[in-house]
């Protein structure tokens, strides 16, 4: 009823002020998709973060049972929920983060490019949202397919003279966290002391793990190699299919957006020392966007790292994911440029 939601809303406006007067640092953060698979666990886990001090939560259904769900855990970040696009400016006015898992996942047999159709829009439509309310903000993107909803985000941006390609990050942690995982199985160490660097895109053969370069420095059989290259490009893939028809992955991935989420916010907050990998806007190749290790700063992805030495596996590797990025990209572009 009216009458609770005021009442909700000046407590949660006291406490704030409340916050503010303390000079707790925090940060403004926005999920977007926020009652769907990936969403809520990645709402939940934004509410643990000590490092927000306000979460919105946007979604075209669902939004508000979330957001009174997870308005009761009792931790810094006070939470407001918005339900259809008329709240959608309302959400996103202020904002210092916007994470977007917004968008249909897909089904087995399906590839991520089967999502574009119906996931360009609705990227789009949130993009143009974030230029008009938020042009400042950080835009973590998780929404696939990533090679084109990423390119897409951009030309919108553009569009608007809003544009900062170290403010527009597509969310390929996923990748690494899944590479770290399966590398320390290998070699039957903790994951947590391993490091994989992944690059290209977020797609199949675009996912490009490159093993030459983990830490600990570690060398692998040809099998090895082979084995860890397919299972971490079909990582997804294996998610998909497990999980026969109800979605992708969810868990494992507002895991990996919470992680990315945070560096981002201590990068936000200036500390230093902060390298994940993300697809950015990138002059790392010929192609205008590519994932590999990037900087994270106050203003966004401030540098971005060569790949550094491959071997002949990850160059040939690399050729074949770039081929199949550029069409990715360009058909993100063509969908803004022919509308
Ligand atoms: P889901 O279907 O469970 O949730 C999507 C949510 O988006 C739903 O709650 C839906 O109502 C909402 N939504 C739809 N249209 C919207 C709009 N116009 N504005 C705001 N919200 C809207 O899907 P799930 O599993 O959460 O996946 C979301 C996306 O993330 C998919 O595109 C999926 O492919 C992608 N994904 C990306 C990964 C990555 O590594 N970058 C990994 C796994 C999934």
């Amino acid at each position: 009823c009216p009458q609770n939601l005021q009442m909700e809303d000046t407590s949660s406006l006291k406490l704030a002020a409340c916050r503010a007067k303390g000079g707790a640092p925090g940060f403004k953060v926005a999920v977007l998709g926020a009652a769907g698979g990936i969403g809520q666990p990645l709402a939940l886990l934004m509410k643990m973060n000590p490092l927000v001090s306000v979460l919105h939560l946007y979604d075209v259904v669902n939004s508000p049972g979330v957001t009174a769900d997870i308005s009761h855990m009792d931790t810094g970040a006070v939470v407001r929920g918005f339900l259809g696009q008329q709240q959608l400016e309302s959400a996103l006015t202020g904002m210092d983060l916007v994470i977007i898992p917004a968008g249909v996942p897909r089904k087995p047999g399906m590839t991520r490019d089967d999502l574009f159709n119906i996931n360009a829009g609705i990227v789009r439509t949130l993009c143009e949202g974030i230029a008009k309310c938020c042009p400042q903000a950080i835009v973590n993107v998780i929404s696939n397919p990533v090679n084109s909803t990423v390119p897409i985000a951009a030309e919108v941006f553009k569009k608007a003279g809003t544009f900062d390609p170290k403010r527009l990050l597509g969310v390929t942690t996923l990748d690494v966290v899944r590479a770290n995982t399966f590398m320390a199985e290998v070699l039957g160490i903790d994951p947590r002391e391993v490091a994989v660097p992944v690059v290209g895109g977020h797609a199949g053969v675009t996912i490009l793990p490159l093993l030459s370069q983990v830490k600990p420095p570690c060398s692998f059989s040809a099998e090895e190699i082979k084995y860890l290259t397919d299972r971490i490009q079909n990582g997804g893939t294996e998610v998909v299919e497990a999980k026969a028809g109800a979605g992708s992955a969810t868990l494992s991935m507002a895991y990996a957006a919470a992680k990315f989420a945070d560096a981002c916010m201590r990068g936000l907050r200036g500390d230093a020392g902060l390298v994940e990998c993300s697809f950015v806007a990138s002059q790392v190749t010929e192609l205008p966007f590519f994932a590999s290790k990037v900087r994270l700063g106050r203003s966004g992805a401030e540098e971005i790292y060569p790949l550094g030495p491959l071997n002949e596996f990850e160059r040939f590797g690399l050729e074949k994911a770039k081929k199949e990025l550029a069409a990715s990209i360009e058909k993100g572009v063509a969908f803004i440029r022919k509308q």
